[in-house]
């Protein structure tokens, strides 16, 4: 993959960013990932590349565009592998809450983990952690080893976990081993990828999320040298038949860096909401708008954020695609 994929990448990102942040608080979720999800495709096919999505919207049948098996891109190479989630927090935009997302990953073909829609058991540490930790591990060991890599007092030590019931032991227990317990409502994408940046004072993410959320963080956790394990966490027979489709035989089996994103990878993301990562979406007026991005890339390490002041009057079309808007 070329370096240059990587601007391009922030192009298909803030353009996503830009129409969804239209419908931030405005209460219609589903209004907002269209018209992510339309942006976001309008602004693929000026990429160079010849990408498949592998995760995606869905299938085919359950998503009109950016569905898995989707082509994406106006070249005939380089062939990529593509996962996107155009809006990464859905009820969170909504709800005008903060740390909504537009986010892309992109690895050579067939170096992305194909992951079905289902749920998956995640870990995700920075780098000081990375290859130290396990996702089999109690988490009061797991706290232990982070503390201590980073020199810090367990009670220092900050947990991100999605608020959900499922939860409730593992939040006990770290509460319980010291710890201190950020619960958010939505996005673990952003959780896992706070952990390999020291401002956010977040130190460590657990939980059981979305698994194409968990590959996305992965390709993101790479470029940063962090460590996410993962494990498949079907919840029915249908679930685990879907995996043996997409050549999972075994679920139990712990996904390891290398098991969800191989090789090279780029990895961009926007604000849509402000957030601990990026600011949101900022209508300036004149029809200008301030996008804040971040793009890194695997090879060479570079982590790059991107401040930029678009014309929306120069595209209308992408930002403003679908044909209704708050009427
Ligand atoms: P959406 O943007 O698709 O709404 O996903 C948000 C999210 O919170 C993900 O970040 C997370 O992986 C997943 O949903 C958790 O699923 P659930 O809400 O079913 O617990």
């Amino acid at each position: 993959m070329d370096r240059e994929l990587t601007l391009e990448l922030v192009r298909v990102t803030e353009v996503a960013a830009l129409a969804s942040s239209q419908w931030m608080g405005r209460g219609k979720k589903n209004e907002a990932d269209g018209a992510a999800v339309n942006a976001m495709r309008a602004m693929f096919d000026t990429v160079a590349i010849k990408g498949t999505v592998v995760i995606g919207e869905g299938e085919m049948d359950e998503a009109p565009m950016l569905y898995i098996g989707e082509k994406v891109g106006c070249a005939e190479s380089p062939e990529v592998d593509v996962a996107v989630d155009p809006l990464e927090g859905t009820n969170i935009l909504a709800k005008g809450l903060p740390n909504a997302l537009s986010v892309v990953a992109m690895a050579d073909k067939g170096n992305l983990l194909h992951a079905p829609d289902m749920y998956m058991q995640k870990i995700a540490v920075g780098p000081r952690a990375a290859g130290k930790i396990h996702i089999d591990d109690p988490v009061e060991r797991t706290l232990e080893i982070v503390a201590r890599v980073q020199n810090k007092r367990i009670s220092d030590c900050t947990v991100m976990i999605l608020d959900r019931p499922r939860h409730k032991k593992i939040i006990e227990a770290v509460r319980n081993a010291g710890g201190r317990v950020r619960l958010i409502g939505d996005g673990d994408v952003g959780s896992a990828i706070y952990t390999a940046i020291p401002d956010t004072g977040i130190d460590l993410c657990v939980g059981i999320g979305g698994a194409p959320e968990g590959v996305i963080a992965a390709a993101a956790l790479k470029c940063l040298g962090g460590e996410m394990q993962a494990r498949l966490w079907p919840e029915d027979d249908a679930e685990r038949s879907r995996c043996a489709q997409m050549g999972i035989a075994d679920t139990s089996r712990i996904l390891y860096m290398d098991d969800m994103v191989k090789g090279d990878a780029i990895f961009a993301a926007t604000g849509v909401t402000d957030g601990e990562l990026l600011k949101g979406v900022r209508m300036l007026g004149n029809d200008l708008a301030e996008t804040h991005s971040l793009v890194m890339r695997y090879k060479n390490k570079t982590v790059r954020y991107i401040k930029a002041i678009h014309n929306l009057a120069y595209k209308a079309n992408m930002v403003f695609g679908s044909p209704i808007y708050f009427d």
